[in-house]
């Protein structure tokens, strides 16, 4: 059970004398023996590639209702000398969120999801453990004209997605989520509960970016609301064969997408079709724009005539229906109160994903060469994402995330596989590895950089290799902003209650 029953009779008692009272323990903390305890731990594993028989589980769940009872977790869990994991929305690739190799207490904010916008003031309050749905639908069903630049798919948690970074559609136009929070609430690992004031500008910087499960809990972010016009529009592009343009197309958007205006976000999928020695590589296109569709094409027809966008592929919609669209297309029926599910978007099977940053355009040559590995290894996935716009304009030391000003567009190479396959997982996860390595050459260098909130263990861990084997996958993700979280880490926690495999180590 991880722990004997005195030590569960110490944790809740302890608990209980942190709580306020009349705080009903029993339901707040769940051990082992819970009824519930299965249910609320199995709820947001995002990938079951940690879900297997003897997966490692926690001692102790706790569902904090307030910042209060994070304190009151933070203290009783450093008390009886277990190791914490926090969980909003469980996305995290690697599943650090959930898992750990020594026994340990589960934070879980499922219970602190309240959205509070205030229009006027242009801005909102969002409790960690709300999804981007449920904070994407609370600002449109109090304002049409505001919106927020935070990722696309609508389960993931805000509290892990804002400490990465978090990109998506008006990430051209607007920046990171991270680069749009004005103040936050965090229970630090000395159980103090400070805002942006009493946290002081070090600890502010480092939360906006610098991953999370760091440097302590973010209950609450306080976050400036960015403008969006009345209609939007999407669009999809037909899917064009790679030896049948689609290496020119792809060769061309290379070079346009980071520089078109910043109302426009243009998003390539690179996938392989058919089966076996009949199968090939094709490309498709994902479009956002903060206009219309007639303003859209104008800009299209100027700029990348190519791409061959007509009214045809394009549909206009409000901003929040967008949001639900842009994840997976617009369907009859289906209304914008899906996106306050948290189990509607669940991943398909186990998964495995890793990232680069260009900073050159690749060669047609070089293109055909990648198309070709990517056929042998077959299957997967890439998406690009294109950067420029406002991610030009703020400097790489402005937070943690540092791909800025000369990158073209972020790669995520993906691959998942069928639960039934469990037994070929290696297999799978040498596919990525392979499509990874021989993309070296082609991609960003000194160092091979990666995005945090795209978490690849590959990169290193923590361990015997000290702190140098830390800086590999830390100055991959952070670069030279690494140097500065492993300060503020010796700052803010000392004795590195918040750790794991790849949490940012002591100086
Ligand atoms: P989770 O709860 O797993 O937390 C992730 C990390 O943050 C863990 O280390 C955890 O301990 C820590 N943490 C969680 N809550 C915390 C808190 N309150 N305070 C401090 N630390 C905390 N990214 C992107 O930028 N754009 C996108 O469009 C997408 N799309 C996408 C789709 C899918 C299907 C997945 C699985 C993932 C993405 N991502 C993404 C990546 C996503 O941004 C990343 O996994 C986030 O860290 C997920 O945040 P969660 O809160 O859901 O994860």
């Amino acid at each position: 059970l991880g722990v004997g029953l005195v030590r569960s009779s110490t944790f809740l008692n302890c608990i209980s004398h942190h709580t306020p009272p009349l705080t009903h323990v029993n339901k707040l903390v769940l051990s082992v023996l819970a009824p519930k305890y299965q249910n609320i731990f199995q709820a947001s594993i995002q990938n079951p590639r940690f879900k297997f028989p003897g997966a490692p589980t926690p001692a102790f769940i706790i569902t904090p209702e307030s910042a209060v009872h994070v304190r009151a977790a933070v203290v009783c869990t450093k008390g009886l000398g277990l190791a914490v994991r926090v969980r909003s929305g469980g996305h995290d690739y690697e599943g650090l969120s959930y898992r750990a190799n020594e026994p340990f207490v589960l934070i879980d904010l499922v219970n602190l999801r309240k959205v509070r916008v205030f229009p006027k003031r242009g801005m909102a309050k969002v409790q960690s453990g709300a999804t981007l749905g449920e904070l994407y639908y609370w600002i449109a069903n109090r304002t049409k004209t505001h919106g927020f630049p935070a990722g696309t798919c609508p389960t993931i948690g805000v509290g892990g997605h804002f400490s990465g970074g978090g990109k998506g559609t008006l990430t051209r136009k607007y920046g990171l989520a991270a680069d749009n929070i004005l103040d936050a609430i965090v229970v630090k690992a000395d159980g103090e509960i400070v805002n942006r004031e009493a946290m002081g500008e070090d600890l502010f910087w480092a939360i906006r970016g610098g991953g999370g499960g760091n440097f302590g809990i973010v209950v609450e972010w306080t976050i400036k609301l960015v403008p969006v016009p009345s209609k939007v529009t999407l669009f999809s592009t037909d899917e064009i064969e790679m030896y049948d343009g689609g290496t020119d197309l792809f060769y061309k958007w290379q070079k346009i997408a980071p520089m078109l205006v910043d109302d426009l976000f243009i998003r390539a999928t690179i996938y392989i079709t058919g089966i076996e020695y009949l199968s090939t590589v094709k490309v498709s296109f994902n479009g956002f724009f903060l206009g219309t569709t007639s303003e859209l094409l104008s800009v299209l027809s100027a700029a990348f005539p190519e791409l061959g966008v007509m009214q045809k592929h394009c549909r206009e919609s409000s901003w929040i229906e967008s949001v639900k669209a842009f994840n997976d297309g617009y369907k009859e029926g289906e209304t914008i109160e899906v996106l306050l599910d948290r189990n509607h978007y669940k991943t398909g099977g186990p998964f495995k994903a890793k990232s680069d940053f260009v900073t050159q355009a690749i060669s047609r040559k070089r293109l055909k060469a990648i198309w070709q590995v990517f056929l042998d290894i077959y299957p997967g996935m890439m998406i690009l994402d294109p950067y420029g716009g406002m991610m030009d304009r703020i400097s790489e030391f402005e937070t943690p995330f540092p791909h800025r000003k000369g990158t073209l567009y972020s790669i995520q190479y993906y691959n998942n596989w069928s639960p039934m396959e469990a037994a070929d997982e290696k297999k799978n996860l040498n596919r990525v590895k392979r499509l990874y390595n021989f993309m070296g050459p082609f991609v960003s260098k000194n160092p091979r950089a990666s995005y945090v909130n795209y978490r690849d263990l590959d990169l290193g861990v923590n361990g015997n290799g000290g702190y140098n084997e830390s800086k590999r996958w830390g100055e991959s993700y952070f670069k030279g902003n690494f140097e500065r979280l492993v300060k503020i880490k010796g700052k803010v926690d000392p004795e590195n209650f918040f750790r794991s495999e790849q949490s940012i180590p002591l100086p």
